[in-house]
């Protein structure tokens, strides 16, 4: 989907959400230490887009896909969706919007009981929530497996009877299954072959524009992400260094982090390749157990000023579509 619309519809907002994770430390397990995984992050999620999200590991991108679903309970912040606030709603109540949300993993495993089926895979949720009459149930799995490009025969083969690229197009089909709004895409093509990559993306992108789905999409791979989405948001440390439409944080970014990180991406042209600076990041990723204070990328940024050790920067809306949280870019 191309953003051309003034005012483009939000299918969620995100209004600073944050997630500690409490957890035991030292040898005997006797101190007790708070992972700052995610760290008042606000962006909106537009219908029918793919907002992508990047960052190095451990910066909080699977914590943001499992909060906003849901699956890990919000240490603070909202989650609006349909007139509800998400992180409001008991385990009852959120049973009803579950089935809009899903997410697909890297690792179909996880996903796939190896004892059954993979008609039975794709039935179960149709049963669950109830969303065929038993007797249409087989015909509905034939119409999914024929969605992710299988043929209707592999309703009878099990799981490990696969290639990846096969087990990852069941898993698809089974989300699918549930009719849902909105997919969380965490790195669910990372572990396929680059060829069978081309081909899920593809697959991606055709079930978006035949069903209005929307994708959060998680993935280390900036060249797959600079194909694949409408807007890119840039993450450090449990917080959203930028966020923009995707020429513009690829093309300009604002923020020095994404800068360090768009810089490593190799450029399609020759020319642009030989000539290309880049901009290695000095240092490790601070521990989000003891995050540094006022910006958190300070300890690494070229840029850095006085200002950056003591305050956060404000999370800013600069124009364009566009919001950076530093304190050096104007505006
Ligand atoms: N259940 C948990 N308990 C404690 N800490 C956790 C838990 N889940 C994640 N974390 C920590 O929260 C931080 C963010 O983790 P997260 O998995 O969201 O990162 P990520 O950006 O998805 O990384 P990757 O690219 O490696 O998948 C990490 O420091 C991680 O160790
Ligand atoms: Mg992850």
């Amino acid at each position: 989907m191309t953003i051309h619309q003034q005012t483009p519809e939000a299918l969620l907002k995100i209004e600073n959400l944050r997630k500690y994770f409490y957890v035991k430390l030292g040898a005997f397990g006797d101190k007790a230490g708070v992972v700052h995984a995610l760290d008042r992050i606000s962006f909106d999620i537009f219908k029918g887009e793919t907002l992508s999200l990047v960052g190095e590991s451990g910066c909080g991108k699977s914590t943001a896909g499992f909060t906003i679903l849901q699956l890990h309970k919000p240490t603070e912040g909202k989650v609006l969706y349909d007139g509800a606030d998400l992180a409001t709603l008991s385990e009852k109540e959120l049973r009803a919007y579950r089935r809009r949300l899903q997410i697909v993993f890297q690792d179909p495993y996880s996903t796939l009981n190896p004892r059954m089926t993979v008609g039975d895979c794709i039935a179960e949720p149709v049963r669950f929530h109830k969303l065929a009459a038993k007797k249409d149930i087989p015909a509905r799995v034939d119409q999914l497996l024929a969605d992710v490009g299988l043929p209707a025969r592999f309703a009878n083969r099990y799981p490990h009877e696969l290639s990846g690229g096969q087990r990852q197009r069941v898993v698809i089909a089974r989300a699918l299954a549930c009719e849902p709004e909105f997919l969380v895409c965490d790195e669910a093509i990372s572990a396929l072959d680059v060829s069978i990559q081309a081909q899920i993306i593809n697959l991606l992108q055709d079930l978006q524009e035949k069903y209005g789905l929307t994708y959060l999409f998680i993935a280390h791979d900036l060249a797959v992400v600079r194909h694949i989405s409408d807007r890119v948001a840039v993450m450090y440390l449990g917080r959203f260094a930028e966020i923009g439409p995707k020429d513009a944080v690829f093309n300009a970014p604002l923020h020095p982090y994404t800068k360090a990180l768009l810089s490593a991406v190799p450029e399609p042209d020759p020319v642009g390749e030989r000539t290309r600076q880049r901009q290695v990041l000095q240092g490790d990723v601070p521990s989000p157990l003891n995050p540094p204070s006022g910006c958190h990328f300070h300890t690494r940024c070229p840029v850095a000023m006085e200002i950056c050790r003591s305050q956060v920067p404000a999370w800013r809306d600069v124009g364009g579509g566009r919001s950076v949280s530093c304190h050096a870019v104007p505006g």
